[in-house]
């Protein structure tokens, strides 16, 4: 996993600099990588046996499409303008774009097959700079993470939730996860010092005003998931400068 020497918190662009950029595009990754980000989310979604990199089921949201995104043959989603005159990429598109550049975060939305998924990971390890320990692959389904990691134990694993779990991070640690992503309404210092106890480390989104990045840097947490991620790198870079 890359890691600057300077900043102690990892700032991820969610969705790329979707603040900026048309989110999940290559316009908003190719933002990102130019804010020098240390890591880029991105969504994944299964239509037949493609990868597109997209947050919604359904089309409307973001593209100039109708309906739900496995209604559609691949021509006629790649025919689609997802904002600016973008296309809906493909997993093998970005993968190549970010490789050797920075840590890349998948989000497992609807993926039916992880032999897909492997398919696609191990295509880019061999033609591009993409290294396994740069390849996060993070999910709120939890079976999904589970499977992955019977299969592919080499993979670093975020285990995603939004609620405040009973056992705080004990989910996470029981999935082999190596963080846990937990967004920004329910995290506290406990649940911090208990994932940090287990070994993980916590990833928080989606966290883009200023107080809730130095209230994220206080009570020690590992990364985070940004809109604006060159704001947020010229924010701690400013704090670690008058620290
Ligand atoms: O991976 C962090 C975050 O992206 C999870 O929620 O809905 O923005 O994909 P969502
Ligand atoms: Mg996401």
């Amino acid at each position: 996993m890359y890691q600057t020497s300077v900043i102690c918190m990892l700032i991820f662009a969610h969705r790329g600099a979707s603040g900026v950029e048309p989110e999940n595009t290559l316009r908003a990754i190719q933002a990102a990588l130019d804010a020098n980000v240390d890591g880029i989310e991105i969504d994944i979604h299964q239509v037949d046996d493609k990868l597109f990199v997209i947050h919604d089921r359904w089309l409307h949201r973001t593209t100039s499409g109708k309906g739900q995104i496995v209604q559609h043959s691949y021509e006629h989603l790649r025919s689609l303008d997802a904002g600016d005159g973008e296309v809906i990429p493909t997993l093998d598109e970005v993968l190549s774009l970010v490789a050797g550049k920075c840590t890349i975060n998948l989000e497992l939305k609807n993926i039916t097959n992880i032999n897909l998924l492997f398919k696609y990971i191990d295509e880019a390890l061999i033609a591009t700079k993409l290294e396994v320990k740069d390849i996060v692959l993070s999910s709120f389904n939890h079976r999904l993470l589970y499977l992955i990691h019977q299969k592919m134990p080499q993979y670093l694993l975020g285990a995603l939730t939004a609620s405040y779990p009973l056992e705080y991070a004990k989910f996470a640690e029981q999935l082999n996860a190596f963080s846990v992503n937990l967004d920004i309404n329910f995290i506290s210092e406990n649940f911090v010092k208990d994932a940090h106890q287990r070994g993980l480390k916590v990833f928080v989104y989606t966290v883009d005003e200023i107080e809730d990045i130095n209230a994220m840097k206080a009570i020690g947490v590992d990364g985070i998931y940004s809109n604006f991620p060159s704001r947020a790198l010229s924010h701690i870079a400013h704090l670690n400068k008058f620290s």
